[in-house]
């Protein structure tokens, strides 16, 4: 059966709003999930969900295993996956709190194990990503913020960085001259696995505080969870109108 999936990030270590619940480990050929896949129902619709950093928020943004949760989302039956995504807002539209469905990606990722691609299976591929999101899905999204009544913005480049510190302000000026309007730590290479997979996926980003160097003084974990706590309701309120064609 194809499902949707719902990737969590920080805030989302679970998912309160499914109902009836059944948990599955998954053995993958990557090696273990951020946490098993849950499997329940959303608007009467059946869902899976999975905390990118485990469900106690304990894997940092370069320890996830994407390959792993990503392929364990496919055998699960996902054929869309709405990625999560708490990030920081460079350009002035971005402010604090607001939600936004990106178009492009700038990967300034390293060292993560970001293909299934790798040479050891004999064969050489170069997908496609100009569009790094899965248009459809992303419409889709943006339909059902206008159903829920939330303001989304509808683009924006997605500055990927490496994480766990946040950035220096000379990185953002950098970033954002390069085309960023974001900047998060998990978008890649989450998207490019998607893709490899064959997955519809996009990301659902809610910001959760200026980028650094574009707000008052220094950036704040308080800060952070009382912006994330603010979007939580307009997240599961737009998810829900999702989950329901
Ligand atoms: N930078 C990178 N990742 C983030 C940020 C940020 O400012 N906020 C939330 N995730």
């Amino acid at each position: 059966m194809s499902s949707l999936a719902i990737i969590g990030g920080s805030g989302f270590s679970g998912f309160s709003a499914l109902a009836a619940c059944d948990v599955q480990h998954v053995e993958t050929p990557y090696g273990d999930t951020s946490a098993p896949v849950t499997r329940g129902q959303l608007a009467g619709h059946e869902v899976l969900f999975l905390p990118r950093h485990g469900k106690g928020h304990h894997l940092p943004p370069h320890r996830i295993n994407y390959r792993a949760n990503l392929w364990a989302l496919r055998a699960s039956g996902a054929d869309r996956v709405v990625a999560l995504a708490a990030i920081g807002g460079i350009t002035p539209r971005f402010a604090p709190t607001v939600l936004a469905v990106p178009d492009q990606i700038i990967d300034y990722t390293s060292g993560r194990e970001h293909t299934l691609y790798d040479g050891t299976h004999g064969t050489v591929e170069h997908i496609d990503v100009t569009a790094p999101y899965c248009e459809t899905l992303r419409l889709a999204l943006l339909a059902a913020c206008s159903r829920a009544g939330h303001a989304v913005i509808p683009q924006g480049t997605y500055g990927a960085t490496q994480g766990p510190r946040l950035e220096t302000a000379a990185e953002i000026i950098r970033y954002e001259r390069d085309g960023c309007d974001l900047v998060g730590m998990t978008g890649m290479p989450e998207a490019s696995l998607a893709r490899e997979l064959g997955l519809c996926y996009a990301s659902f980003a809610f910001v959760v505080n200026w980028a650094a160097g574009k707000g008052d003084g220094i950036i704040t974990m308080q800060e952070i969870d009382a912006n994330l706590t603010c979007c939580v309701e307009r997240i599961v309120d737009v998810l829900t109108a999702l989950a329901a064609p």
